[in-house]
Parts: structure tokens; sequence; C-alpha cells
């Protein structure tokens, strides 16, 4: 490493870019973000590519999906969106897991902490709107959910049912996932980015470690961990192609969402619809409340235990869901 010291992260030149970073910003941990952010670059590459076969309408939606299969590599390209969509959801879990257990959601990085959990939702929401789209058994169940959710929304939940209804219900979930969806993610993930480079990343928890290395060499590890995972979704879509269920059948229910529902699934058996609203606000007021109720500098404090301890139990508990609900037989929910 040359003598001239390296240019502090605060600098925003471009001649600056190459800034200063912990040297464990080399490690897997502290790249997930980045590699969650280039699964993004290849959805949005791999979507676009698919918007040019597809038929956003109720007619011909399941059509133009199963006519890609014929194009050359069509089918491979489907599973690789999707199966690149379910490992950005995994790792971006993994990268909120790593800000939770180093407590790195504390202090200036608590607004950082709030875009991230938003990014939660708008990644599901991706995930949620683009298994509909398929308009096969499996994505027009998951519509019913949509609308029959929205119905017992006050006020405003009819409307929305009644907008997403009718004709222009493929299109408009099209819409949403292509257009509304993105903007949206640009809006929380820039902040978020930008955040990042101001605040720096933070210290390993209870050290402060003089080891530096640069922002390019951080890069480089985030360039090689998703070259790595998506080579390997790459061979995965090939071997295991994603599904496309017959249908869509009205009056019947004999889909189970993919995992990440399963847990509102096994709620919405137990408590009913209402529990498709009640649990996501839960789990947001619950993520947002976690800066707040872990105040204290320390990492040994009482309260952040209470964070981690109930992190891991949480997530025992998600797992175990998944996995109960996954091999349980389908159930009826919807009035449909
Ligand atoms: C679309 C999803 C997301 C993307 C693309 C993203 C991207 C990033 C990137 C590139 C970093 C720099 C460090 C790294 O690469 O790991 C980062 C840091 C951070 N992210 Fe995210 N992130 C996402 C979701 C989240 C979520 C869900 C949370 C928490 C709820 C979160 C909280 C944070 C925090 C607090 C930091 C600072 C970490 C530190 O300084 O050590 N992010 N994010």
């Amino acid at each position: 490493m040359s003598s001239r010291s390296l240019p502090e992260e605060k600098s925003w030149k471009l001649s600056d870019i190459n800034y200063s970073v912990p040297k464990h910003g080399e490690r897997f941990g502290y790249t997930l973000g980045g590699v969650v952010l280039a699964g993004f670059i290849l959805l949005i590459i791999t979507g676009i590519i698919m918007a040019f076969f597809y038929m956003p309408t109720i007619d011909d939606a399941r059509t133009s999906v199963l006519k890609l299969g014929s194009v050359p590599f069509g089918l491979w390209l489907r599973s690789f969106h999707r199966w690149t969509a379910e490992a950005v959801v995994f790792i971006m879990i993994l990268h909120l897991s790593r800000v939770i257990f180093t407590g790195s959601y504390r202090g200036n990085r608590k607004l950082n902490w709030i875009l991230g959990v938003i990014l939660v939702f708008i990644t599901v929401g991706f995930f949620f709107t683009g298994t509909i789209l398929k308009w096969d058994q499996e994505g027009y169940e998951a519509f019913e959910h949509a609308v029959e959710t929205f119905e017992v929304i006050p006020l405003v939940g009819s409307f929305f049912a009644s907008f997403l209804r009718g004709s222009f219900a493929v299109m408009r979930i099209y819409a949403t996932h292509t257009l509304v969806l993105p903007i949206v993610l640009g809006l929380f993930l820039l902040p978020h980015l930008i955040l990042m480079k101001i605040n720096g990343l933070s210290q390993l928890p209870g050290k402060i470690s003089k080891q530096t290395s640069t922002f390019f060499k951080h890069m480089k590890m985030v360039l090689l961990f998703s070259v790595i995972i998506y080579a390997l979704i790459g061979f995965l879509a090939a071997q295991f192609p994603a599904e496309l269920y017959p249908g869509p059948y009205g009056g019947v229910e004999m889909t189970k969402p993919p995992w990440l529902f399963l847990v509102l699934y096994a709620l919405e058996d137990w408590i009913g619809l209402y529990a498709l609203l009640a649990a996501p606000l839960v789990l947001l007021i619950g993520l947002l409340a976690i800066p707040y109720i872990d105040r204290s500098p320390s990492l040994n404090s009482t309260a952040r235990k209470v964070i981690v301890w109930g992190y891991i139990f949480l997530s025992a508990v998600f797992i175990f869901l998944i996995i109960y609900v996954g091999v349980s037989p389908p159930v009826e929910h919807l009035a449909m």
C-alpha cells in the first residue's frame, strides 16, 4: 500500500472514489448488501428481456410465459429471473441479520436501518407481484389473496380491491412490478447507499480495527461473491426450470405460496385473513423499533441481548413454520 494516505470516505470527488474502508470490508458478511444490489441489476436486465415476450393481459399472460419456453434460452432466462429473486430475498435477510449481529443499526446508522427495513417490504413486493404475473394457478391465488386482503382494510381497501379486479388486473400488477416498484426502490436504495458512504462501514463489534483496505478491494470482493453466487444460480436455473402451474381455475385453492410467504400462510390458517394485514404490520413496527430499543453504545447491554436473542428465536420460529407448512397439504382459505 503506497504511503500516500487514502482519500477519506467523506470526499465526493471522483478522483477520491477509491477511498479507504476497514479491512473487514473484504469479508463475505460485509459484502452482502452489494451482492443484493448485483442481484437486483441482474433481475432488471433479465426482466427487461422477458418484457419483450410477455403479454400483460388476463387472456394471454400465462400463454406468453409458456411460449417464452420455446424461445432460445427463454425458459432458462425465466428460471434465472425466478431463482435470482429467491436468492436476493434470502441474501437480503442475511444482510439484515449481519447488521443486527454487528449492531450496525445504532447511532448515525439508524436512518440507514430504517431505509433498509422499507427495502425489505419493497423487495417482498417485487416477489409477490412477480409471482402473480405468470397468471397460473399459483399467481391467480396470490392475486385473490391480495384483493381479499385489501377488502378488509377499512375506508380505502374496497377502492384498491375494485381497482385491481376486472380486465386490467394483470396489466395493473405488471405496471406495479415494472414501473412503480423500481421507482420506489430507487427512491429508498439511493439514500441507503449515499448514507453508507457518509457513515462509512461500521467497525467490527467491540473492536476498532486500524487495518484498512480500499473501496475498490471491497467492490472486488462484492463482485467475486456475486459471480460465484449468480453463476451457481445460472447453473441451477438450467437444472431446475421454474414451475408454471396449470390454470387459473376460479373457485379452487390448491397451491401454497413460495417459502417466504409460508409463515403468513400458517398465520392465515390459524387467525384468518386479518393475519395478512396484522403480521406484516407487527414485523414492520418490530424492525423499526430495534434502534430505539437498543440505544446503548455497549455491546453487552441487556437491550442488545434482548434484540439478538429475540431475533435468533424469531428466526427459529420462522424456519420451523416454513418447514412445517412446507410439508403440510394445501388448505382452502379464500371465499373465491
Ligand atoms: C434492496 C436491498 C438492500 C440493498 C441493495 C442494500 C445495500 C447495502 C450496501 C451495498 C451496503 C454496504 C455494505 C454491504 O455491502 O453489506 C449496505 C449497508 C447497510 N445496510 Fe443495506 N441493503 C439492502 C437492504 C437492507 C436492509 C433490509 C437493512 C436492514 C433492515 C439494511 C441495513 C443496512 C445498514 C444498517 C448498513 C450499514 C452497515 C454497516 O455500516 O456496517 N440494508 N446496504
